[in-house]
């Protein structure tokens, strides 16, 4: 029984805990060795220490100068909205009327699913990112291109068929019957298919009856293992708008969680305009936060409630929500993310960031061990960062005194430029330059 052992030389982070709530969080190793067996994690450490455990004549790939983590985690993105990034609107519900939905209908046609599926994937890659959660569109041949080109890749990805059967166009609409059996079908075909994961994805609670909901929220208790993914508490207008949907919902999220999508493993995209009251049922169900800092910037949504969110302890993670994110970069992201926080009274350090990017993404879609960090045994999905990547970051990252300061400035300067090279499950998926 023949194993592939790889190692790779480079400065190594990765977290085991949040570094809000533990000084002992990240795990930074200056000179380090990540040592691979058969696609996944064998041990990460000081290379001084880990050398004499590799066999004689063992290949090392020699990183030093540059940054090894675990791949980011995008927990919300809409991969049909790649062609539509950066278009102009007055907010939500006018971005979505004027090109979102023109942009989906598009995906009725599987090669063109197939090739933005294609170049989305790419992208992600580009910047780093290995695992996402991903809206496709209502058509369920958007998702079966979509998980084609991730099993390609061998990527773990979550995606589903979004739900639609009210206020959007004709050419969009599902049924809520059709919705959940074409989910449902989709589930089979797709849960766990290789590093596949199946999302139940009403798009949000304004575009499905109560009859489209009831049955989103049976297919997420008939299938606890799967996702549910949809969004809440964006933007006013569209909590007004649910208010006058749902007159006897006691709030934006209540709707949701009357038809039992409130559950481990369920991801709820922008959370701005939540109350304590929400904010204590999204911690006690174990329903996670999905924060998406360039969106809510570029729409003019709000700003999201950092302070609110620990508080209550809720289940937090990062994401670019491309299209009405502006970046597919984490790194971006987190510059972004760090602003927002600072607007609403927060002072966020780079080192949570890494974590809520990395860690703290895979545990808010109940991964941890499986990605997220270098935990013997984990899927072998890392990046390669270069501090060097640009003379603006090189000159910088020269001068700074502190891993805090380092992260900082990648943060800050970083995008895809900084990812030199990107691995899924052991297998080097990305070289900056080629
Ligand atoms: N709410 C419902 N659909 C969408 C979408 O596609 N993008 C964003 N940002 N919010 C939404
Ligand atoms: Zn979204």
């Amino acid at each position: 029984n023949e194993t592939t052992l790889k190692a790779f030389r480079a400065s190594i982070l990765h977290f085991t805990a949040d570094p809000a709530l533990s000084e002992q969080a990240h795990h930074w190793h200056e000179d380090g060795l990540l040592v691979l067996e058969d696609g996944r994690v064998k041990t990460a450490g000081d290379y001084d220490k880990l050398k004499s455990t590799l066999p004689e004549g063992a290949l090392v790939r020699d990183y030093r100068g540059k940054i090894i983590m675990p791949g980011f985690i995008d927990t919300h993105i809409h991969y049909p909205q790649t062609d539509m990034i950066a278009s102009p609107a007055p907010g939500l519900l006018p971005w979505l009327d004027s090109y979102t939905f023109p942009t989906e209908r598009r995906f009725e046609d599987p090669e063109h699913a197939r090739s933005v599926a294609d170049f989305f994937l790419g992208e992600l890659l580009r910047c780093g990112t290995t695992t996402a959660m991903v809206y496709c569109t209502v058509h369920p041949e958007s998702v079966d291109a979509f998980f084609g080109a991730s099993e390609q890749r061998n990527l773990r990805m979550a995606a589903g068929k979004v739900m639609m059967d009210r206020n959007c166009p004709g050419f969009l609409q599902d049924t809520a019957e059709s919705g959940a059996r074409d989910s449902e079908e989709l589930i089979k075909r797709w849960h766990n298919k290789g590093r596949n994961m199946y999302a139940i994805t009403p798009r949000f609670a304004p575009t499905s009856t109560e009859a489209q909901l009831q049955l989103a929220g049976e297919l997420a208790q008939a299938y606890p293992d799967t996702y549910v993914q949809t969004h809440v508490a964006e933007n006013t207008d569209e909590v007004a708008w649910v208010q006058s949907l749902f007159p006897k919902a006691r709030s934006y999220l209540d709707v949701y969680d009357q038809y039992g999508m409130l559950r481990p493993r369920s991801m709820y995209a922008h959370c701005i305009w939540l109350d304590n009251e929400d904010r204590a049922r999204m911690a006690a169900t174990g329903a996670a936060v999905s924060m998406c800092a360039t969106s809510n910037l570029f729409l003019g949504s709000g700003l999201f409630d950092f302070a609110g969110a620990d508080k209550a302890q809720v289940a937090l993670s990062l994401a670019t929500d491309v299209g009405a994110g502006t970046s597919f970069s984490m790194l971006q992201t987190m510059n972004e993310t760090y602003k927002v926080a600072r607007m609403g009274g927060t002072y966020m350090p780079a080192l949570r960031m890494f974590y809520l990017a990395t860690l703290g993404g895979a545990r808010s879609m109940q991964l941890e061990g499986t990605v997220g960090n270098f935990a013997p045994g984990a899927e072998a999905d890392f990046i390669v960062l270069d501090p060097k990547a640009t003379p603006l970051l090189e000159r910088r990252t020269t001068r700074t005194d502190s891993l805090e300061e380092l992260l900082f400035a990648l943060a800050m300067l970083g995008d895809d430029r900084a990812i030199s090279a990107t691995y899924a499950a052991g297998k080097q998926v990305h070289q900056r330059g080629e």
